[in-house]
């Protein structure tokens, strides 16, 4: 069965999805909706299979301080507009299929329209430390390496992929 990147549905059942990390599986179970239909302050997009949810991306129009960015110095001194990439997982026996990779693809291409539309410097993540590897595998590079202290521990990497510098599809 072929897997399929659409909007999160009010109808979708999400209490089946396991990403194994609770934190994520909290929210995509309880927030993800609300977030998306309530408030709208994200939209989530999910991977499905048939009837099943088997990974999600939910993303956020953000603002960055150029001061904040490797390339920022070439950029007015403006709060600059990006998209977020606020949350996403693959259900555990779903890893290494590429759903991740397609999310993230798919995320981008929202980027893309986004800075046709309203304007976008770029993606940015705050990175688990077991996923660093995966958002530089697609180009993204880590801008600053926050140690220790804070809400959430170990404490995430912020990443940047910069608009023009996104994989072309191959
Ligand atoms: C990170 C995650 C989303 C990746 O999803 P996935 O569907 O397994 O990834 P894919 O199969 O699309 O992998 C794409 C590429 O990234 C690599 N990759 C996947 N996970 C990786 C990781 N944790 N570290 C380094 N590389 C990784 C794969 O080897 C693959 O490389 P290739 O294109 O050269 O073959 C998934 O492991 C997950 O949900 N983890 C738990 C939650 C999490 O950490 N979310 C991110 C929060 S910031």
């Amino acid at each position: 069965m072929t897997v399929e990147i659409r909007s999160l549905r009010e109808a979708d059942d999400r209490a089946a999805f396991k990403s194994g990390d609770q934190a994520l599986d909290l929210f995509f179970h309880r927030y993800a909706g609300q977030n998306q239909f309530r408030h709208h302050i994200g939209v989530t997009y999910v991977a499905s299979e048939g009837e099943r949810i088997v990974g999600f991306v939910t993303v956020a129009a953000a603002v960055v301080d150029a001061e904040d960015l490797p390339s920022g110095k070439r950029m007015p001194p403006y709060p600059l507009p990006i998209l977020r990439v606020a949350r996403m997982a693959v259900a555990t026996e779903q890893r290494g299929r590429g759903i991740g990779k397609a999310l993230l693809r798919f995320a981008c291409e929202v980027a893309e329209r986004m800075r046709d539309e309203v304007g976008c410097v770029g993606l940015a993540v705050d990175a688990k430390p077991g996923a660093t590897g995966f958002y530089e595998s697609y180009g993204f590079v880590s801008v600053e390496a926050v140690a220790g202290e804070g809400r959430s521990r170990p404490a995430p990497t912020l990443m940047f992929l910069p608009i023009g510098a996104i994989p072309r599809r191959g």
